[in-house]
């Protein structure tokens, strides 16, 4: 009887030890999510998020009436569209796949490539994207804004300090405020503060290998990406495996540096399990597959079926709560 308890505890205390080594492993790569991602350069207030939450849905912008943000970056899809490539006015293919907006502020540039500073900067040059709101000009934007009076007392209660609050810089701050409170934390923060059972054993297992693997030398931080550029393909060509229809050159296209050739910025894989399809082309529909084309092209290693399944338990510990504030509807001014 005595015996088997002190087995029992033995257990438990090794597997307590586990824990502990692992936590301070993980925490030597990853941070807690933060509640929201802040701007010295647009201080968050309660109307100005509210504003921008009305303008991601607004499609009177748009240069065909029907494309808003929310059309490619749908919140019930978990701020992505499901597409391979996004369709904007009149069903224009974009260039390449939709991330999704859940956590974005957090990183160090937005798109792909990193071509847009920051998320303010990616909704005002948003508007003129040929492939998305198709809008003529600035200018055209501010004069439809201006045309709904509801927005014009709005933007005067989100920029009191402004003469003429309705421009194109405001627009994209609001919508920027509401996407810097769109954090999804997960069960993994709760693993991070030091709740250890807040994973299971396999999860656990598959962290210990994104770890030990190689995969958190890039996807690292709060967001497990986000914070470098790096090149896709580093031991094969990745059309090899993605099948890719046509080849996309990264950072190349945006520096023409010799360097920044195939580069793209490491994505983000806070809720990765939600927000298929995968890469910048949207070529795998699988997370397993993604997985194991990461292991082949950026590590140069074959993951084992085990591996790969024990990684994706993990990453679906990465799938996020969203709050009220996220999954509510707002209301937009008539007229
Ligand atoms: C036609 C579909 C479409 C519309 C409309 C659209 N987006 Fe996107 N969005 C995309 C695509 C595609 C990308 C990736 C572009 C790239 O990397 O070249 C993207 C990228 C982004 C990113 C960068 C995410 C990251 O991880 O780098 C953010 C943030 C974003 N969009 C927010 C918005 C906001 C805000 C609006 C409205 C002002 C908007 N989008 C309108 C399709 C769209
Ligand atoms: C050398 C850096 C590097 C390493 C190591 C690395 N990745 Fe990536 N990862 C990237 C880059 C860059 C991309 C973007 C590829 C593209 O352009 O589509 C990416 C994309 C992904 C994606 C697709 C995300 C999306 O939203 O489309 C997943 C999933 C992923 N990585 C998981 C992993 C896993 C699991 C490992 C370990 C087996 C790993 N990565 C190792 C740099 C890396």
């Amino acid at each position: 009887m005595r015996k088997i308890a002190f087995f029992v505890l033995l257990n438990i205390s090794f597997s307590f030890a586990g824990d502990v080594s692992l936590l301070s492993k993980a925490r030597n790569y990853f941070d807690v999510l933060p509640e929201v991602f802040p701007s010295d350069n647009n201080t968050l207030t309660p109307e100005k998020i509210k504003l921008g939450k009305m303008l991601f849905y607004e499609k009177r912008i748009s240069i065909d009436g029907t494309t808003s943000c929310a059309k490619c970056h749908p919140i019930t899809l978990y701020g992505t569209d499901g597409l391979e490539k996004s369709r904007g006015n009149f069903s224009k293919e974009n260039p390449r796949n939709a991330p999704t907006i859940f956590n974005a502020a957090g990183q160090i540039s937005q798109h792909w490539r990193g071509d847009r500073k920051d998320v303010e900067d990616q909704a005002k040059r948003s508007v003129l994207g040929k492939g998305s709101f198709g809008a003529p000009s600035y200018q055209w934007v501010e004069e439809k804004l201006r045309s709904i009076k509801g927005y014009v007392s709005l933007f005067k209660e989100a920029f009191p300090e402004d003469k003429n609050p309705v421009n194109i810089d405001n627009f994209a701050k609001a919508i920027g405020a509401w996407e810097r409170t769109l954090s999804t934390p997960s069960r993994f923060d709760e693993f991070l503060k030091g709740h250890v059972d807040a994973l299971t054993e396999k999860e656990k297992r598959g962290l210990d290998k994104f770890i030990s693997i190689g995969c958190a030398s890039c996807h690292n931080g709060a967001l497990l990406g986000g914070n470098s550029y790096q090149k896709f393909g580093i031991y094969e060509p990745y059309w090899k495996y993605t099948k890719s229809k046509s080849i996309d050159k990264g950072r190349y296209n945006v520096t023409k540096k010799k360097e920044d050739m195939y580069v793209f910025k490491v994505p983000q894989l806070r809720n990765v399990a939600l927000t298929p399809p995968y890469f910048h082309d949207g070529s795998v529909k699988d997370l397993k597959k993604a997985i194991w084309i990461m292991g082949k092209v950026q590590l140069g290693k074959d993951l084992s079926k085990q591996d790969v399944e024990d990684i994706y338990s993990f990453l679906k510990s990465l799938n996020g709560r969203l709050s009220e504030d996220i999954t509510t509807l707002p209301t937009l001014p008539i007229e």
